[in-house]
């Protein structure tokens, strides 16, 4: 196939963390994916590693979602789009706790406007990156996507949250789009090419990156946040996912989209893989994974912490045919060759 008769797909955020690995499964499956991305939370650099792994030049747009001229503009040079992948987003939720207005601004913004832009230019199918944080302390596991949405515990679960609803209403609109959630669990990993992978701008806060840079001696040991909870070592349990493989669920998403008949369609999918993690467990696997010692202190809880959540993956597995191949060692073992790549940043 030529390269003028591959699908296009738009991905905001492509240059992010999920984005970036999104692109790359993207092409792997002769699609051509065309990177929008702010660069407020990631780095130009990202596209030399994307360009080395697919082996060819890639569209990327530095455009800010909210940017409705910006956006069109887009859909006109690049058109026809054929379907969009909306990563970009802000996602640090204690960021979104101190600047409330901007979270809503831009996770709400970004996507009433695309989805605008989409309406006027047909294009109908759209995969939404939501969490499993819409579910906050699941009465019983694993979680299903049946299982009822919590109260939001942070604005930036409040954002995802309001996502959804805008697109289901959306959908009980008539509109003629074909729309998939996609609940992420908890994405760790990197490219086994070690040319992208996770790049906190700042302190992170998450598990795996608090991990790599103590590993590589850029921060002391890690604070656990409880070993009191109700769980077997008193951690708090989690579903880590391999991003290469929550990437392919949404390349997956969208070859299922586009096979549809109808339209409006909503699909939900829960994308974990099924098992639970303790943080302990997860140090453990780095440390089997990489043969490098983590150390580590118990500290106190972290407030609006989830004890435990893990995925029931039944329905993303009969809807997409697609589950997780890779483990948490695998994932550790990417992340940690990412590290060292990055060597001290
Ligand atoms: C958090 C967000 C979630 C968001 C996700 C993005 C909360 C309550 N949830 O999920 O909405 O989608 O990040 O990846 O903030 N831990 C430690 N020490 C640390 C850091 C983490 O023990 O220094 C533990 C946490 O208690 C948790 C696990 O590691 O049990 C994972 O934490 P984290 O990576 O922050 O992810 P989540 O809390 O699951």
């Amino acid at each position: 196939m030529s390269e003028t008769m591959q699908p296009k797909i738009l991905v905001t955020g492509g240059a992010g963390f999920i984005g970036s690995h999104t692109v790359v499964d993207l092409v792997e499956n002769g699609y051509e994916p065309i990177l929008v991305d702010d660069f407020s939370n990631s780095e130009h650099s990202v596209l030399a590693g994307l360009e080395a792994i697919c082996g060819r030049r890639l569209h990327c747009h530095k455009v800010d979602c909210r940017d409705r001229a910006g956006l069109t503009n887009l859909f006109e040079s690049e058109g026809p789009i054929t379907g969009v992948i909306h990563f970009a987003a802000s996602k640090a939720v204690s960021e979104s706790q101190d600047k409330p207005l901007m979270y809503y601004g831009n996770n709400l913004g970004s996507l009433i406007t695309l989805l605008e832009v989409m309406g006027e230019f047909g294009v109908r199918d759209l995969v939404f990156s939501s969490s499993c944080t819409v579910y906050g302390q699941p009465k019983k596991l694993p979680v299903t996507e049946e299982t009822p949405v919590a109260e939001a515990a942070s604005v930036y679960g409040a954002t995802k949250q309001i996502g959804e609803n805008i697109l289901r209403d959306l959908i009980a609109s008539a509109a003629p789009h074909r729309i998939m959630l996609l609940r992420y669990f908890n994405p760790i990993g990197a490219h086994p090419s070690a040319l992208i992978g996770e790049l906190p701008l700042g302190a992170p806060q998450n598990l795996a990156p608090l991990i790599l840079q103590s590993a590589a001696g850029m921060r002391g040991p890690i604070q656990i946040f409880g070993d009191d909870w109700d769980t077997p070592d008193g951690t708090c349990i989690r579903d880590y996912i391999h991003v290469l493989d929550l990437a392919a669920a949404h390349v997956k998403g969208l070859a299922w989209m586009a096979g549809q008949s109808e339209a409006p369609l909503l699909e939900v999918l829960n994308v974990g893989t099924g098992r639970g993690t303790s943080v302990k467990e997860a140090l453990e696997a780095f440390e089997r994974a990489t043969g490098r010692p983590i150390e580590y202190e118990v500290g106190p809880r972290r407030p609006g912490d989830i004890e435990k959540i893990y995925a029931d993956c039944e329905r993303v597995e009969r809807v997409l045919g697609w589950s997780a191949t890779r483990s948490i060692e695998d994932a550790m073992r990417d992340a940690w060759a990412w590290q060292e790549a990055l060597g001290g940043r």
